[in-house]
C-alpha cells in the first residue's frame, strides 16, 4: 500500500490563527483527504512552533510565560482545525518531549558530522522572521522579508557548515526538478545558493526559551533548527519512521529558504533522505492591503467559517487563485463565489434534480433505460460523456493533484458541474413526453451528481455528504475515505447509483448570500 506524508508550517503561538494558516492547512488537508480516497496510507501532520525569541518576547509583553502563552494559544489552533474539519492524524508541538529528544538527536549526528563549530555570531537578527541576516541583505536597514526593525546581535554562537551543502544542494535540485515547487520559487532559490552560501548560526546565549544544546546548556538550540525537526520527530523519529520522507512540505514562500536550504541541509549532513517536495505557496492580502495587526485587518477565519459556512470558505480559498500565485480575499469576491458556483450552479443543480425526481418517480432514482441513455448522451451532452465513460475527470483531477494545482483540479471537476447544467437545459425533462426518456434523463443527473460529491469531497467534505444523502446513497464518502480497500477511481465509476433508491429533500446546500 502506499503511504502519503504531507505536513503543514507549524506555526508560532505569538499569534492567534488567521486565514493565512488556515490556507495552508486545508491545502494540506485536502491533499490528505484526496489521498486517502485514491486509497494511500496518509499521515498528515499540523502543528505548533513554540520555543524562540520571538514566543518569548510576545509572552513577556503580555505578562505571562512563554509555556503559559503555548498553552492558550494552542487551544485556538486545535479548534480551529476542528471548526474547519481538519483531519491531521498528529498534532505536534516543540515542546513535547518527543520531540526535544529527536531534535537533540539531530543536533548530535550533524556534530559528528563534522558540521557544528563554536563561533562567535555579530550580526543582524530579525526576531519576527527569526533569522539572521548580513548588513548586505537589509533593506533600508530593515528586514528584507518582513519590513521590519533588526537588531545588532553579538554573542557566542555555534555554527553549522553550511556552506560545505552548496554543490550537494544544487545537484539535489538539479536532479530532482520537482524538489521545490512552484518553478520560479525554485529558480530563487537556486540563484540564492549559487551567490554562496554562508555559515548558519545555529545555538544562541541571549535568551533560554529553547531546546538546550547537548553538552553545552548555555546555548539554546536557534529556533529553525528546533522547528524544522518537527516533520521527524512526529514519525518517530529516531526510534523508528514510518512514513518519511515526507512526499509534501507545504509551506507559505516566506519559509521557503528554510525549506529548501536549511532543512535539507541538515538532513544531507545527518544522513537522512530529503523529502520529496517543497511547495512553496503565494501570500493573501485582504481587500487589496497586507494583513497585518496594526491595520487591524486581520480576518478571523472562525468568523468567515460562522459567517459563510466552513465549506464555501475552503472552496474559495482555493478555487480563488492558481495555488503558488498571491492573492486577495475579499468579501465581494467570495460571496460572488458563493452565490454564482456553489449556490446556482451545483446547489441548484441537485435540488432541481431531487425534486424532478420527487414529482416523477415517487421520490426515487429512476432505472434508466440503456438504449436512450446512450442516444441521450450522445445527442444531448457529447461533453457528459467524454467525462463520465471515459474518465477524463478523474485523469484531469488526479494529474492536477501530483501538481499540487488544486484550482486546475476544481476547474476539472467544475467542467462536469457546467456540463450537466447545460445537459438539463436541453433536455428539459420538466416538459418531456416520454417517460422512459425523462427517467434516463434524471438517472444520469442523479448519478453524474453522485460522482461530482466524491470528487469534491476532499475540498467540501461536508457538503459532499450532504449531496449522497440528498441522492439517498447509504454510504458515507468518509467511509470511502477511511476504507483502505475501497478506492475511489472504482467508488466514481458511472453507473453506481441503484434505480429505485429513495432520494430526500434536503436544506439547500449552499444558502445563497445576500
Ligand atoms: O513561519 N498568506 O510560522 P508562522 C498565505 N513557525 N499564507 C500565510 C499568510 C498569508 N498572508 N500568513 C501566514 C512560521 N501564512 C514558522 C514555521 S515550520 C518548520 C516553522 C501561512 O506562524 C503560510 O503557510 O509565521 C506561512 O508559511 C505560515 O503561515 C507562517 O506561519
Ligand atoms: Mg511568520
Amino acid at each position: 500500500m502506499k503511504k502519503f506524508y504531507v505536513t503543514t508550517p507549524i506555526y508560532y503561538v505569538n499569534d492567534i490563527p488567521h486565514i493565512g494558516h488556515a490556507y495552508t492547512t486545508i491545502a494540506a488537508d485536502v491533499m490528505a483527504r484526496f489521498r486517502r480516497l485514491c486509497g494511500m496510507r496518509v499521515f498528515f501532520l499540523t502543528g505548533t512552533d513554540e520555543h524562540g525569541q520571538k514566543v518569548e518576547k510576545s509572552a513577556a509583553t503580555m505578562g505571562t510565560t512563554p509555556g503559559e502563552l503555548a498553552d492558550q494559544v494552542v487551544v485556538r489552533f486545535k479548534e480551529l482545525w476542528e471548526r474547519l474539519n481538519i483531519s491531521n492524524d498528529d498534532f505536534i508541538r516543540t515542546t513535547e518531549n518527543r520531540h526535544i529528544r529527536a531534535a537533540t538527536e539531530l543536533w548530535r549526528r550533524v556534530a559528528e558530522r563534522g558540521d557544528i563549530y563554536l563561533g562567535e555570531y555579530e550580526d543582524w537578527y530579525c526576531t519576527p522572521c527569526e533569522s539572521f541576516l548580513t548588513e548586505s541583505q537589509l533593506s533600508d536597514g530593515r528586514c528584507p522579508d518582513c519590513g521590519r526593525e533588526v537588531e545588532r546581535l553579538r554573542e557566542p554562537s555555534y555554527f553549522f557548515r553550511l556552506s560545505k551543502y552548496e554543490k550537494p544542494l544544487l545537484e539535489h535540485i538539479e536532479k530532482n526538478p520537482e524538489f521545490i515547487q512552484p518553478a520560479n520559487r525554485r529558480n530563487e532559490i537556486v540563484s540564492f545558493i549559487r551567490q554562496g552560501l554562508k555559515e548558519l548560526s545555529i545555538s544562541r546565549t541571549s535568551f533560554s526559551w529553547g531546546i538546550p544544546v547537548p553538552g553545552q546548556e548555555q546555548h539554546v538550540m536557534y529556533v529553525w533548527f528546533d522547528a524544522l525537526t518537527n516533520y521527524l520527530t512526529a514519525d518517530g523519529w529516531p526510534d523508528r519512521t514510518e512514513f518519511w520522507p515526507a512526499d509534501l512540505h507545504l509551506i507559505g514562500k516566506d519559509i521557503l529558504r528554510f525549506h529548501a536550504i536549511y532543512w535539507p541541509a541538515f538532513l544531507m549532513s545527518a544522513g537522512i533522505e530529503l523529502p520529496e517536495k517543497v511547495f512553496a505557496h503565494g501570500w493573501w492580502t485582504v481587500e487589496g492591503e497586507k494583513m497585518s495587526k496594526s491595520r487591524g485587518n486581520v480576518v478571523d477565519p472562525f468568523q468567515v467559517a460562522d459567517e459563510f459556512g466552513v465549506d464555501q470558505f475552503r472552496y474559495f480559498l482555493l478555487r480563488e487563485v492558481p495555488f503558488g500565485l498571491d492573492g486577495d480575499f475579499s468579501v465581494r469576491a467570495l460571496k460572488g463565489r458563493i452565490n454564482g458556483e456553489l449556490a446556482n450552479e451545483l446547489g441548484n443543480l441537485l435540488s432541481r434534480t431531487v425534486s424532478m425526481m420527487t414529482r416523477y418517480h415517487q421520490g426515487s432514482v429512476p432505472g434508466p433505460n440503456p438504449l436512450k441513455l446512450r442516444a441521450e448522451l450522445e445527442s444531448k451532452m457529447v461533453a457528459l460523456l467524454d467525462i463520465y465513460s471515459r474518465d477524463s475527470v478523474y485523469r484531469d483531477v488526479e494529474s492536477s493533484m501530483d501538481r499540487v494545482a488544486f484550482h486546475e483540479a476544481l476547474s476539472a471537476v467544475w467542467k462536469a458541474v457546467r456540463e450537466m447544467n447545460i445537459f438539463v437545459d436541453r433536455a428539459q425533462p420538466w416538459s418531456e413526453k416520454d417517460a422512459a426518456q425523462r427517467a434516463t434523463t434524471l438517472y444520469i443527473l442523479a448519478e453524474g451528481l453522485r460522482i461530482v460529491a466524491i470528487y469534491l469531497y476532499p475540498f467540501m467534505p461536508d457538503a459532499s455528504e450532504r449531496i449522497w444523502h440528498a441522492l439517498g446513497v447509504e454510504k458515507s464518502i468518509e467511509a470511502v475515505e477511511k476504507d483502505a480497500q475501497a478506492s475511489f477511481r472504482q467508488v466514481a465509476r458511472w453507473g453506481g447509483i441503484a434505480p429505485g433508491t429513495k432520494v430526500r429533500r434536503t436544506a439547500p446546500l449552499f444558502p445563497r448570500v445576500e
